[in-house]
């Protein structure tokens, strides 16, 4: 069977998680973290219960930059929150979690500026 990964979207609740995720090593950190992990539907690799969205995906591509690797994934199947997704967008309701620098992060400002 090829490789496979999910991409898991954490919200600002998750943040401890998140980091412990990025600073440990290894499956046992699993131990120190509170989310849960549930059966993906196409993959073989979990998916995290509390993520507004988890994406299945096979790997296609694999090219390395020196000092960072860029994968390349089809997506085969998708779960997500329905009430964070609304009308077609993320609802910024759910504090969609992103990484500003170092040990920093955000989540969006709910002000939308429209063309
Ligand atoms: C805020 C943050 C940003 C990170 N950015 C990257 C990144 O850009 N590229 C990367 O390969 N890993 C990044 N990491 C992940 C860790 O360096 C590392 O890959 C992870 O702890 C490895 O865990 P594993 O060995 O269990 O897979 C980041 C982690 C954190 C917390």
């Amino acid at each position: 069977m090829g490789k496979e990964f999910v991409v898991a979207v954490p919200t600002l609740e998750m943040l401890e998680d998140v980091w412990i995720a990025g600073t440990k090593s290894g499956p046992e950190k699993i131990k120190d973290m509170s989310i849960n992990l549930i059966d993906s539907k196409k993959v073989n690799v979990k998916s995290i219960k509390e993520a507004v969205a988890n994406l299945e995906c096979k790997l296609i591509d694999k090219k390395s930059y020196g000092d960072h690797t860029f994968f390349v994934g089809e997506v085969l199947h998708y779960t997500y929150n329905e009430e964070a997704f609304k009308n077609g967008k993320p609802n910024l309701q759910f504090n969609f979690l992103a990484h500003l620098a170092v040990n920093e992060f955000v989540i969006f400002d709910e002000k939308i500026y429209k063309m």
